[in-house]
Parts: structure tokens; C-alpha cells; sequence
């Protein structure tokens, strides 16, 4: 049995999971998994090598499960910015682009893929403990996690932080088409065979659509601190 802690936060993207979990990280001072930034950085590979996306051939998954395997990835946490590197290099901008996002969503859907990245998130199970985001942490990744949160927002809410976020990266985008795009990336997210994204039985189920983010903020710290005998404290 494993001792260290884990809070998983799954849930759809731009449900503000990524806020919420470096928030809680910084107040506990526990380590900070992304676990997007596996399927981001595999998309960024096959890209910058030019592997051509070869639907419902055996081969193609072969290959891609087996760059995911080598992949070497590394994070640093500089106060509110969480720092992706790859061999070493900072690739923290150039996987978050739509491009990749759209690639990131497909390469989940391989089995192989998600089996060869298993290990490489669990080793981020550090002392003191981890917060670990992502689609299937509570679910595949950390069954055992001690909390479990699951985020959900409406879909016309999540459009509008991705255009803010997009905005703020250089990137402008029209409602309609990041409306288009979110679809699909729940629909895969959602309907896939392995590790499809939905809340385990005991998860706490937080829709975030009509709340601001300190309120998420707050209600969570007051569940986790619950969950682990902490004295809770407002604005640490
Ligand atoms: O959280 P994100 O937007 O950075 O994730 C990018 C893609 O990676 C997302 O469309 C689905 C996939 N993903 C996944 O399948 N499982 C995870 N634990 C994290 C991300």
C-alpha cells in the first residue's frame, strides 16, 4: 500500500481544474501532476517529426506507444506557472496551442498510449503528497487517492475561459468554432473504450458553471482539510 496522499481532480477541459489544483498545491505544499501534459507533449513530438496520424492502423499505435514510453518529461512549479519540459527543453507554450489540443485528444484514445504514460504519472507520487488533474486520476491512475473532485462547467461557460485563455497565448478563436471543438474533445474524452471521463461513486461533484473560482476554492480546501484532519485556514 502506497502512504503518500493524493487529491485527484478530474474533469472536462476548461473546467477549471488546472486553477483549482495549483491553488491546492501551493496552500498544502504538495507536488502538482497535469497529467495533460503527457498527451500534449506526445502530440508535440509526433508533429515536430511529421508522424502522419494514421486512423485504425496497428502499426501507427504501435509507434506512437512506444514514443510515449520514451518520452521525458519533467515539471517544475514556479509559483502560479507550471513549467513543462521535454529532454530538458521548456515546452510549456508550445503545447498549448488548439492544434495540439485537437492531437492530444485523439492519442488518448489509444490504449497502448495511455498503459506506456501509467508509470510515468505514478512517479510523480512524491512525499508529501500530490495533487494530480487530468481525466482518469481517481478513476485508473490513483484508485486509491484519498479525496477525489470532479469539476464540471456548461459548455458555454468552459467556451468563454478557453477563448480568454487562447486570448491571453496569441491565439483568438470565434465562439462558435471553440464551442465545435470542446464537443468533439468530451465527446472522445467521454466515449472512449479505456478510462472514458466520468466521476467515480465517491468523488465530489462540483458543477462550476455559476460559481467563481474562490468559492470553488473555498469549498474544496474545506473538504480536503476535512478529509485529512487539517485546521482549515481561509486566504493562507
Ligand atoms: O487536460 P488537457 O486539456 O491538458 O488534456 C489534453 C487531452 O489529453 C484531453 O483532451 C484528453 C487527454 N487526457 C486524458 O485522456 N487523460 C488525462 N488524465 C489527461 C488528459
Amino acid at each position: 500500500m502506497n502512504k503518500i496522499p493524493v487529491i485527484a481532480i478530474d474533469g472536462s477541459s476548461s473546467s477549471g481544474k488546472s486553477t483549482l489544483s495549483k491553488y491546492i498545491s501551493n496552500y498544502l505544499k504538495w507536488h502538482l501532476l497535469d497529467s495533460g501534459i503527457f498527451y500534449r507533449s506526445l502530440a508535440l513530438v509526433l508533429l515536430e517529426n511529421q508522424i502522419k496520424y494514421e486512423p485504425n492502423s496497428y502499426e501507427y499505435e504501435k509507434k506512437i506507444a512506444s514514443i510515449a514510453l520514451n518520452l521525458n518529461i519533467t515539471c517544475i512549479k514556479k509559483y502560479d506557472i507550471l513549467i513543462t519540459m521535454l529532454n530538458n527543453k521548456n515546452i510549456t507554450n508550445d503545447i498549448n496551442t488548439p492544434n495540439i489540443s485537437e492531437l492530444a485528444s485523439i492519442l488518448a484514445t489509444y490504449p497502448q498510449v495511455r498503459y506506456n504514460l501509467l508509470k510515468k504519472q505514478r512517479n510523480f507520487r512524491q512525499y508529501p503528497g500530490l495533487i494530480a488533474n487530468g481525466r482518469d486520476m481517481g478513476s485508473v491512475v490513483f484508485p486509491d487517492a484519498k479525496v477525489k473532485i470532479f469539476l464540471d462547467a456548461n459548455i458555454k461557460i468552459r467556451a468563454k475561459r478557453r477563448i480568454l485563455q487562447l486570448k491571453k497565448k496569441g491565439f483568438f478563436i470565434r465562439n462558435q468554432d471553440i464551442i465545435k471543438e470542446i464537443k468533439k474533445r468530451d465527446n472522445r474524452d467521454t466515449e472512449r473504450l479505456i478510462s472514458p471521463l466520468k466521476p467515480t461513486k465517491n468523488a465530489l461533484i462540483i458543477d462550476s458553471s455559476n460559481i467563481s473560482i474562490e468559492q470553488i476554492i473555498d469549498t474544496t480546501l474545506q473538504y480536503i482539510c476535512h478529509r485529512f484532519n487539517i485546521k482549515y485556514k481561509k486566504n493562507k
